[in-house]
This record gives structure tokens, sequence and C-alpha cells, in this order.
């Protein structure tokens, strides 16, 4: 599985990338929003894709297809590893069609039902991101959702990948790597909390104390 940081802060980047496990980057107009004072949109998507050469998803906040395709095509003159980020409607999916048809690679955003991903696949998207955190937050199963939408993507060998998104613990990442989920785009906390382990602090500190013991 693909690990993306759902993010647009570069410090945050930057440190998840010298890791040396970030696959890409997936941003949207309220991460974007936090980011406010330190540049441009414009600004802020050229720097992140120089850091990160996978994906990088910028959304696009037009309501039309006509806007969506004008907008997309200016985010993607940003960078080659830019991919637009649709939200899921029906002018969205006529603008994924256009976008592809391009060469424009499109991940269709504000997935809740297995047949909203279908939809976005059978538009040609090349990605598409269900939100679990989103769907738990009402009393669904986030996870679901994505467990049956990698069975139909299955099924029919569909190639658009699935972006888990919303993802608000380490249990949501390990659970869309055993869904089969293809990436699990991830917010900094998380990562930091995927790495750290109580057990394997204590282990540290207790081979350096015997370390030293060793070097009396
Ligand atoms: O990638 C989508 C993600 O940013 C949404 O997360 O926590 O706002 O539901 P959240």
């Amino acid at each position: 599985m693909k690990f993306y940081i759902d993010t647009a802060n570069i410090d945050q980047i930057r440190e998840a990338a010298s890791i040396g496990i970030l696959d890409g980057v997936t941003t949207n107009p309220t991460l974007l929003s936090r980011e406010a004072g330190k540049g441009t949109y414009t600004e802020i998507l050229k720097e992140i894709c120089s850091i990160v050469k996978g994906p990088v998803s910028a959304e696009v906040v037009s309501l039309n297809c006509e806007g969506m395709v004008s907008e997309a095509k200016e985010l993607a003159k940003i960078a080659e590893n830019i991919v637009i980020k649709i939200p899921m409607c029906s002018e969205g999916l006529k603008a994924v069609k256009i976008l592809e048809n391009e060469n424009i690679r499109c991940n269709v955003t504000l997935i809740f039902t297995p047949i909203q991903a279908l939809l976005a696949a059978k538009a040609g998207a090349s990605f598409c991101s269900p939100f679990v955190g989103r769907l738990d937050d009402i009393n669904s199963y986030g996870m679901d959702v994505v467990r049956d939408i990698v069975t139909i993507f299955n099924n029919y060998e569909i190639p658009t990948e699935v972006i888990v998104a919303s993802i608000r613990n380490p249990l949501h990442v390990l659970e869309a790597a055993l869904a089969g989920a293809d990436i699990a785009t991830i917010p900094y906390k998380v990562i930091q909390q995927l790495i750290k382990h109580p057990l394997t602090d204590i282990g540290i500190e207790r081979f350096l104390k015997d370390w030293e013991k060793v070097q009396k």
C-alpha cells in the first residue's frame, strides 16, 4: 500500500518525505486554508511538487463542468505530478471524462458509497477517495465502503486506484491495508503514531542502559 500525506503543510511534508516512506500528497481547500499567509495556492502547490515526485492532489472549487475543467487546466500547469481533485457530482463526472481524455489525472473526492466509486471509475478517474472518518462520525462503518470498493474493482479489473481518505487513527491505516486499498492518505499526526510504540521506546531505553553498563 502506498502512503500519501494528507496536508498542505510544507514542514510536515518535508519531514515525512525525509523518512523515505512518502508516495504522494493530498490537499484540499480546508488543508490549504490552514497555511494562509504562507503563499498563494499556486506557490504552495509548486513547493509541494518540488519536494514530492509522486502524485499531488489539488482540488477545484467550481461546481460546474466548464469551471472545473478550466481550473483543472490551470492547476495542471503547476507541475507534471499534479492530480486534479474533483468532488463527486454529475458535473464532476463530466469534467473527469474530459480531463482524463486529455491525460490530466483526476481524483474523485467525497466518495461515501461503493457505487459512487464505481461511477468515478466509469468516468475514467485515475483515483477515487472514500472518506472513512466522516462515515464513522455518523455511525456508519467507513471501512466497509472501502472493502466493497476494492471487491468491485477487483471483480471488474478496474484500474482506478483507491485512496483511503479522512483517516483519523492508526487502525484506519491497518484496516485500509487489510482491505487491499492501493493508497492511504494520512495526516502527519497519524504517521507519527504509526511509527511509535511504547514497547519500542522502552526497548531502546533498556538497550542504552545496558550498553552504558558495559562501558564502565
Ligand atoms: O483527504 C480528505 C481528508 O482531508 C478529509 O479528512 O478529517 O476532514 O474528514 P477529514
